[in-house]
């Protein structure tokens, strides 16, 4: 199915859709190998499935990881790395660990994260953006979609040309991710470094998931939004090559 730009694949179900989401990156990254490949991930409990079972291919197919290059693209700010839900912890711990363990030549010089416990969260940012510029840029960015719309953390009002910056996360944004944080939304801190909108559109290809009946109505707001500050990920509209995966209970 297509909508306007978007290549719309929905799957029976979470574990169909996190399967279905691992090939595709897989496949894209083969198809670049042996060059340099950067892949844009994002965190949340949508990702946890596709990427366990993007390590489930690697360890059947056991391709060469040097390729390989991973970037994150929103992070808490201020936080402890070693705090159990700072996201350099969810991926080191399931997803850097992981693939390093395979002995296929993954390095972790190749993972890149805004650090939360920056002094300068501005100048931070700033590092940031170079680094990607100075890596060649994005290849493809995996996204998922906040209940309000957002994409990394660019909540409601994030204007197109924004960049890699310090935000103050929505109220809605930190009540939903609340249940991560042991002492609940007071726990959840007040910002974040994200890319901007400008970068994720500068990715050169996009794969967007959403699961669950909490997605489905913005998903029939995306589907149907032109690009409008108010549903941040309406400006994928403006990329050329965005696949949106989505399981049956985000669909209608
Ligand atoms: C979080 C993250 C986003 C993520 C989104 C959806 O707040 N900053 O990068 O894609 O919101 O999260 P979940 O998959 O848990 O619903």
């Amino acid at each position: 199915m297509s909508f306007n730009n978007f290549s719309l694949i929905v799957a029976p179900n979470y574990h169909d859709l996190s399967k279905k989401a691992a090939n595709f990156v897989y496949s894209k990254w083969q198809k670049k190998y042996p060059k340099k490949f950067v892949l844009g991930l994002a965190t949340g409990r949508t990702q946890v499935g596709f990427r366990q079972e993007f390590i489930k291919l690697v360890k059947l197919k056991r391709p060469r990881l040097a390729n390989l290059y991973l970037t994150n693209l929103d992070e808490y700010w201020p936080l402890k790395k070693n705090h159990p839900n700072s996201y350099f912890q969810e991926m080191k711990q399931n997803f850097w660990d992981p693939l390093k363990k395979l002995n296929l030549g993954f390095s972790e010089k190749h993972t890149f994260i805004p650090n939360c416990q920056a002094k300068n969260p501005y100048q931070e940012a700033e590092r940031f953006e170079k680094l990607l510029k100075k890596n060649g840029g994005i290849d493809l960015q995996v996204l998922g979609i906040g209940i309000e719309g957002h994409i990394g953390f660019n909540e409601k009002g994030s204007a197109k040309n924004s960049r890699t910056r310090l935000i103050v996360l929505d109220e809605s944004t930190r009540e939903a991710n609340k249940n991560q944080f042991s002492g609940g939304k007071e726990e959840v801190p007040a910002h974040a470094i994200t890319l901007g909108i400008a970068n994720i559109l500068e990715a050169r290809e996009v794969l967007l998931l959403a699961n669950g009946k909490k997605k489905k109505a913005i998903i029939k707001k995306l589907i149907k939004a032109g690009p409008d500050k108010n549903l941040p990920a309406s400006f994928l509209k403006l990329h050329k090559k965005v696949t949106v995966m989505i399981d049956k209970e985000a669909y209608q």
